[in-house]
C-alpha cells in the first residue's frame, strides 16, 4: 500500500503546533509496518531547508499560475534516510519560499498555488498512490481537483482522506480568488462554497472519501460545535472517524532525549526529573521545593491562554499558594504583555518565556511537576501525552481529546491526572491547588508519575486504525 500526507508542516522541518508532529510522526510508523508512505509539503526558507540543502535533489520544474500570474516551482526530494520516509517539499518562487509556516498576506495564493503543484505532481508519478491523506485546511482543495478539476481526472479513482486537526480554522475567502483554483466544471462549485464564502475545510469536508478527527471525542463535539460547519459535519458523520493522536516514542524517550539536562526511565525518574527541574529553576529563579505547574502551548484563545495571568496573580498574590508556575508560549500580544508586566509583580513563584523553544518545552516536559492545558477546544492535544510519557501529570479541561486521555485522580486507581470541568479563573486556581495537596503526599505523586509512565499512548495503536480506514476506502475504489 503506497499513502501520499500532504500537511503545511511536518517535524522537524516546519512546525508551528502538533500538525507538523503527526505528519512527522504517522508517516514513520507506516513505513516501520510496511505500508509505504511518504509526506508532500510545501518548502520554508527556514533553518531546517538550510541547513539540509545539499541533500535537497531536484525531481522536476514547472509552472503554476493564479490568474494572469505564473509562478516558477520546483519539487525537491528528501531522501528517506534523513526522516524515515520521503519528503517531497514543492518551492514555488515568491510563494512558499518564506520563513514561516502560516502569516503572511497572500497566505490564500501560497497554499492554493501549494495543492495545485502537489496534484501536478500525483499526476506525474509513475507509481499513483493508493490513497491521498490530506491535513487541515490548506489541504483542503485536493480532495475537489482530484475529483473535479479538469486536469487531474486521472485521479478522480484514488481515495483522498481528510483529518481534521482543528476545525476552528477553516481559510476561507472571498469569490474574487476563486479563478485561482484549478478549472471546474461551474456545475459544480457548490462543493467549494459554504454559506457564500470559498472554504477549503468545508470543500475538503464535502469531497474526501473518508474525514478523520484527531481524537473520538473531538469527532462528538464537532456534531455541535464546529465554527459553522457543524451541520455540514453531521451530514457527513457516516463518512468519518475518530482516531486518536499518539506520540513518536523515537523524539519523545526521556532515556534518549537530548534535549533534557538530565535522562531518565522508569527506575531513575525521580532522579532523573530532579535534574531537569534544578536546572529549570535556577534557569528561570524558582523555589526548587516548591511544586511547579508549567503551560506551554500558542496564546490563543482555544488554549485559554488569555487566562494565564489572572490565574497567576489569583493564585500566588490573592490565595497565596506555596507552588511555582512557569509559562512557555507565544501569540496573541495581549497576553504575552500581561505575562511580561505580571514578572515585574511576582518576581519570585513565576516566570514566563515568550517564545518558541523546542529545547526548553523538553526541559519543562522532563522537570516541571504539572502541565496545565485549560483548554476551551482541543481537538486531541499532544502535550498532554508528552507530559505523561515523562511522568508530568496533567491540568487539564474535560474537552476533545483532553477527555479520551486524562482520567481524574480521584476516579479510583486508575486516575492520574486533574480535570477542570468548567474554565474560568476560580476552577484552574483550584486545580492548582489540588495540584498542590498531591504534591505533598510525596509517596501518592511518585506513584502517580510511575502510573503514567506506563500508559501506551505510541503511535502503534493509532497507525493500525489509519491501515484499517484506508483498506476500507481502497475497497471502495475497486468497485
Ligand atoms: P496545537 O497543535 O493546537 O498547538 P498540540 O498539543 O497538538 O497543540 O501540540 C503542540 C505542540 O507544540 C507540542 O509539541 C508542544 O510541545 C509544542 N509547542 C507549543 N508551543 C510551544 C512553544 N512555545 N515552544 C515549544 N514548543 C511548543
Ligand atoms: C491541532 C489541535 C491539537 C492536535 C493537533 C495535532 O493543532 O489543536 O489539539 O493535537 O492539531 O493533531
Amino acid at each position: 500500500m503506497q499513502i501520499i500526507h500532504i500537511s503545511a508542516e511536518c517535524f522537524p522541518i516546519a512546525k508551528v503546533g502538533g500538525l507538523a508532529d503527526v505528519v512527522g510522526a504517522l508517516p514513520k510508523y507506516q513505513e516501520a509496518s510496511g505500508v509505504s508512505s511518504s509526506v508532500v509539503m510545501p518548502f520554508y526558507d527556514n533553518k531546517f531547508t538550510q541547513s539540509n540543502n545539499k541533500k535537497l535533489k531536484t525531481i522536476t520544474k514547472g509552472i503554476v499560475s493564479l490568474g494572469n500570474q505564473n509562478f516558477d516551482y520546483v519539487i525537491l526530494k528528501l531522501n528517506k534516510n534523513v526522516l524515515g520516509f520521503d519528503v517531497h517539499l514543492i518551492k514555488i518562487d515568491g510563494l512558499t519560499d518564506k520563513e514561516n509556516v502560516y502569516g503572511y498576506p497572500n497566505d490564500v495564493e501560497r497554499f492554493v498555488a501549494f495543492q495545485k503543484v502537489a496534484c501536478d505532481y500525483i499526476l506525474l508519478v509513475k507509481n499513483k498512490p493508493n490513497v491521498v491523506h490530506c491535513h487541515d485546511h490548506h489541504t483542503g482543495f485536493i480532495p475537489f481537483f482530484m475529483g473535479h478539476g479538469f486536469k487531474y481526472s486521472l485521479l478522480k479513482n484514488i481515495p483522498s482522506v481528510l483529518t481534521i486537526h482543528n476545525a476552528q480554522y477553516q481559510g476561507d475567502f472571498e469569490y474574487d480568488k476563486m479563478h485561482y483554483l484549478a478549472n471546474f466544471n461551474i456545475e459544480n462549485a457548490g462543493l467549494i462554497d459554504w454559506y457564500g464564502r470559498i472554504n477549503p475545510l468545508a470543500t475538503a469536508i464535502k469531497c474526501a472519501w473518508k474525514i478523520t478527527t484527531v481524537s473520538p471525542n473531538y469527532l462528538n463535539e464537532l456534531q455541535e460545535i464546529a465554527n459553522g460547519l457543524e451541520g455540514l459535519l453531521r451530514n457527513e458523520k457516516e463518512k468519518s472517524l475518530g482516531i486518536l493522536n499518539g506520540v513518536d516514542t523515537g523524539v519523545w524517550n526521556p532515556k534518549t532525549d537530548f534535549m533534557l539536562v538530565s535522562n531518565f526511565d522508569l527506575r531513575s525518574v525521580n532522579k532523573g526529573r530532579k535534574g531537569n527541574k534544578e536546572a529549570l529553576c535556577k534557569k528561570f529563579g524558582l523555589d526548587e521545593s516548591l511544586p511547579l505547574v508549567a503551560f506551554i502551548g500558542r496564546f490563543v484563545y482555544e488554549k485559554g491562554s488569555d487566562l494565564l495571568a489572572d490565574a497567576v496573580y489569583n493564585v500566588l498574590e490573592v490565595q497565596k499558594q506555596k507552588v511555582n508556575i512557569l509559562v512557555l508560549g507565544s501569540g496573541n500580544p495581549e497576553t504575552e504583555k500581561e505575562l511580561n508586566d505580571l514578572k515585574e509583580k511576582i518576581p519570585t513563584n513565576f516566570n514566563t518565556y515568550i517564545g518558541y523553544s523546542e529545547e526548553l518545552s523538553h526541559v519543562i516536559y522532563g522537570g516541571a511537576d504539572f502541565l496545565l492545558m485549560p483548554s476551551r477546544v482541543e481537538p486531541c492535544g499532544l502535550n498532554q501525552m508528552y507530559a505523561m510519557r515523562y511522568g508530568m501529570i496533567p491540568i487539564v479541561s474535560n474537552v476533545g481529546g483532553l477527555s479520551d486521555t486524562v482520567i481524574d485522580i480521584d476516579n479510583g486507581e486508575d486516575g492520574y491526572g486533574i480535570v477542570i470541568n468548567d474554565i474560568n479563573v476560580h476552577e484552574i486556581s483550584f486545580a492548582i491547588q489540588r495540584a498542590v495537596d498531591v504534591y505533598a503526599n510525596a509517596t501518592f505523586f511518585k506513584a502517580k508519575r510511575k502510573q503514567l509512565m506506563k500508559i501506551e499512548n505510541s503511535w502503534n495503536k493509532s497507525a493500525k486504525e489509519y491501515l484499517k480506514m484506508y483498506e476500507s476506502i481502497i475497497k471502495l475504489s475497486k468497485k
